[in-house]
């Protein structure tokens, strides 16, 4: 009976409605700010150094993500293919994460070693040259343009005032470090450090 007059009066049930999610919301999200599982990195985490983080906004511009997950999720079926699952405290570094949601192309969660810098430099020139039935498209310009590091100090300072803990040495060398690099290198360095600090311990 109750019911019936929060469904038959439209603005109650909003009402209800907001309540209901609110509270929801409330109950997952607030606990994850005191969790230490969550906030914490796992033991080894570093930040990115300059070359991979360049590396990373590479991945980013693209669009890898969009056809790559970067998380093994608990289940037996990924654990056994890609290896362990992913955790939070791998990621409190991360901004933005990358976790994806479409898996046009394999998890890359764990790529980190599983490849020789060659195979990834064929692979990204012309990923038929190794995998002749790939339908991921090739990225020759990346061996040609160069990185420019005028842009990444200033990107991990924005990174530390998040939390990232860059030491000013590391930003006052990351512009020699990164400049005139070619983007493959770049790149390469970043896909091959992808969840390490897990499967290396
Ligand atoms: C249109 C979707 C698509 C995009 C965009 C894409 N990939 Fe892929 N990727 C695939 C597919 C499909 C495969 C599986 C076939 C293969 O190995 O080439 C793959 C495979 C890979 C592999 C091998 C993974 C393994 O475990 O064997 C790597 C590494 C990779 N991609 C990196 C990248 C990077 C880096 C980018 C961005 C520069 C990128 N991909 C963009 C679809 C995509």
């Amino acid at each position: 009976m109750k019911h019936e007059t929060i469904e038959k009066n439209l603005p109650l049930m909003v009402v209800m409605i907001v309540i209901a999610l609110s509270w929801a919301g409330l109950v997952e999200i607030v606990p994850l700010f005191w969790d230490t599982d969550t906030n914490k990195p796992v033991e080894g985490l570093k930040p990115h150094t300059a070359l991979e983080l360049e590396g990373r906004d590479i991945y980013i511009r693209e669009g890898c993500h969009v056809c790559h997950t970067q998380m093994v999720r608990p289940f037996r079926a990924e654990t056994e293919r890609y290896g362990p699952y992913s955790v939070a405290g791998e990621s409190v570094y991360e901004h933005p994460f990358l976790w994806g949601s479409k898996r046009t192309g394999p998890d890359l969660a764990r790529l980190g070693g599983r490849y020789s810098d060659e195979w990834h430099r064929a692979h990204m020139y012309n990923p038929r040259d190794v995998v002749p039935e790939s339908k991921m498209p090739s990225y020759p310009w990346l061996f040609e343009d160069k990185v420019d590091g005028r842009d990444t100090p200033n990107k991990m300072k924005a990174l530390r005032m998040v939390g990232v803990p860059y030491t000013d040495e590391d930003i006052e060398g990351a512009k020699e470090a990164v400049d005139g690099v070619t983007e493959i290198e770049a790149l390469v360095a970043y896909l091959q450090q992808l969840g390490t600090v897990i499967t290396k311990r």
